[in-house]
C-alpha cells in the first residue's frame, strides 16, 4: 500500500505535467492560429465513461477545447474489450482515422482503456497502426498529462501499460457530462473471475477507495450542483473488504445518505453472491437510494451458473429477489443475461426463460456469449453453434420485452418525482426526466427544468417509457 502523502505527491507531480503540457499546447495553437481541439469517445461501461470524464478534465486543464471527432486535433478512444464486437468497432474507427491523420500530420491519436491491457492488442497496434501517438491502459490514466508531454518531446509512439496497480490517485481534474448528476468510483478492479469474463484481467485486482475520499468527492459534487450520484464498481457489494479499516457497502451507503443536498443515490453493479441482508435493510430504510437494482443473473441454470463461477444457484437468486421485494416492494429490477455459454443446452436455456418469467425484470441486457482469450470459458468444450445461439437470443429477447412492457405500465396514472435530465430528443417543447426506478418520462417543459427534481403525472406508458405532465 502506498502512503497517503505519496499519493498526494503523485497528484502534484501530475499537475506539474499539466502545466508543462499547457505550454506545448499553447505554442501549437499559436502556430495554427486557433485553439487545439479534442474528442474523447467512450466504448464500454460506466467505469469507462467516468474515466473519460477524467481524461476530458485533464485535456481542458492543459488548454484543449472539446470538439466533434471530425474536427478534433486530438482523438482519444477509451476502449472496451468485454465482448469481441467492442474490439472490432475500435479497429474499424482506427481504419477511418488513418487517412485523416495522413492529411493532417499534426493530429494526435490516443488509445486507452480495457482493450489496451491485452498484450496481443498492443502488439497488433505496434505492428500495423504506426499512426497512433499514445497508448496507455486502465491503471495509469492519471498519467495522461505526463504521457502527452512525453509525446510532445519525443515524436515517437508512446506506450505505457501497467499490469496492475495498488495506486489510487485522488483529486485530479475531471469534466462532468451533466452538472446535476455524476458517477463516483467507489472501487476499481474485480476479483470474481467469472469464467467468461475478461474484466478481472484488464482492470486488475479489486481495491476500494477510502470512504473519506468518496464522501469528500460527493460533498464537492453536491456543492457544485449535483443532486444524484451513481456509485460505481464491478461488484459494489464487496466494497471495503480490502481497506485497512474494513467497511461494508451498506455502511458506506449510510454515510453517503447523510450528505446534505444530495437527493438520490444509485449504484452498480451488484453481484448477487455478495448482496447482504444489511444492504437490503439499508435500501428499505433509505430516503435517497433509488428504487432500482441492477442484479445480473447471467443464466437461470444452476449448472451453467456453476460453470460460470458465479457462486449462486437459481434458487438462491430467486430467494434473494424475494427478500429484496419484501423490503422494497416497488423496486425495479434489471439484469444482464448471457446466451450461448459453452455447454448451454436447450434445457439450460429453458431455465433462463423460467427465471426471467419468475422475476419479471423491468428490463434486461441480453448478450450473446463472446469468447475472450485467456478466460477459462474460452477453452471449454461444447461451444454452442452460432445459429442455435441466435435462435435462443431471439426467443429470450422477445420474452424479456413482453414482460418489461407489462411491468413498466404498472405505474401508469401515478405521480412520481423525476430528475429532469434533458430537452427531449424528439420534441423541443418537451423535457425528459428519470424516475427513481430509472424509467424515463417525457413531458411538456423547458430547459430551465434541467437538473431539478419535479413531480410528474405518468399519463401514458409507451412500452419502455412514459408520457406525462408536470403536477401542480
Ligand atoms: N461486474 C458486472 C458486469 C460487468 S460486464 C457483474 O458482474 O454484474 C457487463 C456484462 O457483460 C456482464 O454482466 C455480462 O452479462 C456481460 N459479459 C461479460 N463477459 C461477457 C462475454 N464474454 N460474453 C458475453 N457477455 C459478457
Ligand atoms: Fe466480470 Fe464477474 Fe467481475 Fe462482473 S463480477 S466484472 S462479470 S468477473
Ligand atoms: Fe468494457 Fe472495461 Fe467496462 S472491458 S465493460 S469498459 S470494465
Amino acid at each position: 500500500m502506498m502512503l497517503e502523502n505519496q499519493k498526494d505527491t503523485e497528484t502534484l507531480r501530475q499537475y506539474d505535467f499539466m502545466e508543462k503540457a499547457r505550454g506545448y499546447v499553447k505554442k501549437k495553437s499559436e502556430e495554427l492560429g486557433r485553439p487545439l481541439t479534442f474528442c474523447v469517445t467512450t466504448f464500454g461501461c460506466q467505469m469507462n465513461a467516468r474515466d473519460s470524464e477524467k481524461l476530458r478534465g485533464i485535456l481542458e486543464k492543459i488548454g484543449y477545447v472539446e470538439a466533434e471527432e471530425e474536427k478534433a486535433d486530438f482523438v482519444i478512444y477509451n476502449t472496451c474489450t468485454v465482448r469481441e464486437n467492442a474490439n472490432t468497432r475500435v479497429y474499424g474507427r482506427l481504419g477511418q482515422l488513418k487517412p485523416r491523420k495522413k492529411k493532417n500530420p499534426h493530429m494526435m491519436i490516443g488509445l486507452c482503456g480495457c482493450m489496451m491491457q491485452e498484450p496481443e492488442v498492443v502488439e497488433k497496434l505496434k505492428k500495423s497502426y504506426h499512426f497512433i501517438d499514445i497508448i496507455f491502459g486502465t491503471h495509469n490514466i492519471f498519467k495522461f498529462a505526463e504521457l502527452i508531454v512525453t509525446r510532445f518531446e519525443s515524436e515517437r509512439m508512446v506506450i505505457d501499460i501497467w499490469k496492475d496497480t495498488d495506486m489510487i490517485v485522488e483529486d485530479l481534474p475531471n469534466e462532468r457530462k451533466y452538472f446535476f448528476k455524476s458517477g463516483v468510483n467507489i472501487m476499481f478492479g474485480c476479483n470474481n473471475f467469472c469464467s467468461y469474463c475478461i474484466v478481472p484481467y484488464v482492470r486488475g485486482r479489486e481495491r476500494s477507495r477510502k470512504p473519506e475520499a468518496i464522501i469528500r468527492e460527493i460533498e464537492r459534487l453536491v456543492a457544485d450542483g449535483v443532486v444524484e450520484v451513481m456509485l460505481l464498481g464491478q461488484n459494489v457489494n464487496s466494497y471495503g473488504k480490502t481497506l485497512d479499516t474494513p467497511m461494508t457497502f451498506a455502511q458506506l451507503l449510510r454515510e453517503i445518505e447523510k450528505i446534505k443536498g444530495l437527493e438520490r443515490i444509485r449504484f452498480m453493479t451488484s453481484h448477487p453472491k455478495d448482496l447482504s441482508d444489511e444492504l437490503i435493510e439499508v435500501m428499505g430504510q433509505s430516503k435517497k437510494i433509488c428504487k432500482h437494482l441492477h442484479l445480473p443473473v447471467q443464466s437461470g441454470s444452476s449448472r451453467i451458473l456453476k460453470e460460470m463461477n458465479r457462486r449462486y444457484t437459481k434458487e438462491q437468486y430467486l430467494t434473494l429477489v424475494e427478500k429484496i421485494r419484501k423490503a422494497v416492494p416497488d423496486i425495479s429490477l434489471t439484469t444482464d443475461i448471457i446466451v450461448g455459454f459453452p455447454g448451454e443446452t436447450e434445457e439450460d436455456f429453458q431455465e433462463t426463460l423460467d427465471i426471467v418469467r419468475k422475476v419479471r425484470y423491468d428490463s434486461a441486457f441480453t448478450f450473446i456469449y463472446s469468447k475472450r482469450t485467456g478466460t477459462p470459458a474460452a477453452v471449454m468444450e461444447d461451444q454452442v453453434p452460432e445459429d442455435v445461439i441466435k435462435d435462443r437470443f431471439d426467443r429470450l429477447l422477445s420474452e424479456v420485452q413482453t414482460i418489461a412492457s407489462e411491468v413498466c405500465s404498472v405505474h401508469e396514472g401515478t405521480a412520481q418525482t423525476v430528475l429532469v435530465e434533458s430537452v427531449s430528443d424528439h420534441d423541443s417543447s418537451m423535457v425528459t426526466g428519470r424516475l427513481s426506478n430509472n424509467l424515463l418520462v417525457h413531458f411538456e417543459g423547458s430547459q430551465e427544468l434541467i437538473g431539478q427534481l419535479v413531480d410528474v403525472h405518468l399519463t401514458e406508458c409507451k412500452g419502455f417509457y412514459y408520457l406525462g405532465s408536470l403536477a401542480d
